[in-house]
């Protein structure tokens, strides 16, 4: 037998139907904010990922999909959807539409990752990315649109919104506290794991994010990057804190929110939930104002977030699902013979057209065996067609709950099941 890969999941039809509801809500939710949806490739050159994401992320330096296809061209599943979507955004000139341009994608992504619960290596994002704009507003506007969609999916209560600022490059705040901060880790080196001080060298915000205890007393005493945001920055993340205010969002500050992709300045967030354990953010993003123009583009600004599907899928009650009973058989039809079965036939192509959804017996099984069937495919309806209502012209309509039927002109079926409506 050969299983899946690990870390890659099946999603049975018994869960399908929660990532249906899912999807549903962020299309309404996203759609009401005025995002329009992109479909991307599955796969993009490896460039765009080193490049957009950085060199010394651990998602490009240890977790990224990258292989020659055969023309020898390095290419790599996308770890994540922002890189790919502002790759489309310049090679179409999306630019040029009214800002911000609101754009939103779910799929699939990739990453080589130490599989453990919550945390897979194929697994499913909701992004959204707005860009050219670089209000206050629309930082706040952004995490709102995040907030409601769980408060759509009945989960807003028990998630929290921690947000930061990460300054900004081009104002110089945070080379400054880069300084500052690896000056402090070098210092400080004998109390560090050997990851924080290789990050202390090669990527020092994310040393941060440590989760050994051991480095905790260290990190928790490290320079705060508060301390050092420039006016600018410090007026930008007051005023999304206002807007976020004045949305009736509750958010805490984070000063160690750091994220894992190099792209971001200024405001970042998360969605984290006390329930998932160690992989405890649903969600995460942040402005990337410098981005667009590192991948050839115009320098215009951009804030985005993704979402972990896997993530909320299992915060969600078992009940939540959609779709599921609405695409179950509501009618079975059950010919006895090969005749009757080509006679029905069109009759059950007709209720399909007409939105009912038909399972049609092959007429080699006795009634009773597929009457059994039908009390276990759960259908309100059977429909039976022997040799002598064939010969008829009918069929036998019976409801399964009360056991009563009636005789219906074949002609007249389509007619009459519709008219039997929700109960068909
Ligand atoms: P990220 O924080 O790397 O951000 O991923 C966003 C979310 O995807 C995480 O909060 C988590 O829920 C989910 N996720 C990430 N890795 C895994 C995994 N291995 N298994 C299951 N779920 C996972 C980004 O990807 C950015 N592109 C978000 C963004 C968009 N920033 C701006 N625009």
């Amino acid at each position: 037998m050969i299983r899946s890969v690990r870390g890659v999941h099946d999603i049975l039809p018994a869960e399908a139907g929660k990532w249906r509801r899912v999807e549903r809500a962020a299309r309404e939710v996203f759609e009401a904010y005025g995002y329009e949806e992109i479909r991307l490739p599955l796969f993009e050159r490896t460039e765009l990922f080193a490049r957009g994401i950085g060199e010394a992320t651990d998602i490009v330096q240890k977790e990224m999909y990258t292989f020659d296809d055969r023309s020898g061209e390095s290419v790599t599943l996308r770890p994540e959807a922002t890189a790919g979507l502002l790759r489309a955004y310049i090679e179409h000139g999306l630019h040029v539409l009214p800002k911000p341009v609101k754009l939103y994608t779910l799929g699939a992504m990739f990453r080589y990752e130490r599989p453990q619960a919550g945390r897979y290596r194929q697994f499913h994002q909701l992004d959204v990315e707005a860009l050219g704009d670089e209000h206050a507003a629309l930082d706040a506007e952004v995490i709102a649109m995040l907030v409601e969609l769980f408060r759509r999916l009945g989960l807003a209560d028990r998630l929290s919104v921690e947000v930061n600022s990460l300054g900004d490059e081009a104002s110089g705040c945070r080379p400054r506290y880069r300084t500052e901060l690896v000056a402090y880790l070098r210092a400080h080196a004998a109390g560090l794991c050997e990851e924080c001080r290789e990050r202390a060298e090669k990527n020092p915000l994310r040393a941060l994010d440590c989760k050994r205890p051991e480095c905790r007393p260290v990190l928790d005493r490290a320079p705060a990057l508060g301390a050092f945001l420039c006016a600018d920055c410090t007026t930008h993340f007051a005023r999304t804190r206002e807007y976020l205010a004045a949305l009736g969002v509750r958010h805490v500050v984070s000063p160690r929110l750091v994220r894992g992709l190099d792209y971001y300045v200024r405001t970042t967030f998360e969605l984290t939930t006390a329930e998932l354990g160690a992989q405890n953010a649903i969600a995460g993003g942040g402005r990337y104002d410098g981005l667009i123009k590192l991948l050839g583009g115009p320098p215009d600004p951009g804030i985005g977030f993704a979402v972990g599907v896997e993530r909320v899928v299992q915060l969600l009650p078992d009940a939540d699902r959609e779709g599921s009973a609405e695409h179950r058989a509501r009618v079975f039809v059950i010919p006895l013979g090969e005749a009757a079965l080509k006679g029905v036939l069109p009759a059950a192509t007709a209720l399909r057209a007409r939105g009912v959804a038909v399972e049609v017996g092959h007429g080699d099984r006795k009634l009773g065996r597929e009457l059994e069937r039908a009390g276990r495919l759960g259908v309100g309806h059977v429909v039976i067609v022997g040799e002598a209502e064939l010969e008829r012209g009918e069929a036998i309509v019976k409801e399964m709950k009360s056991g009563t039927q009636r005789a219906v002109k074949l002609g007249e079926l389509v007619e009459a099941l519709l008219a039997l409506g929700g109960r068909a």
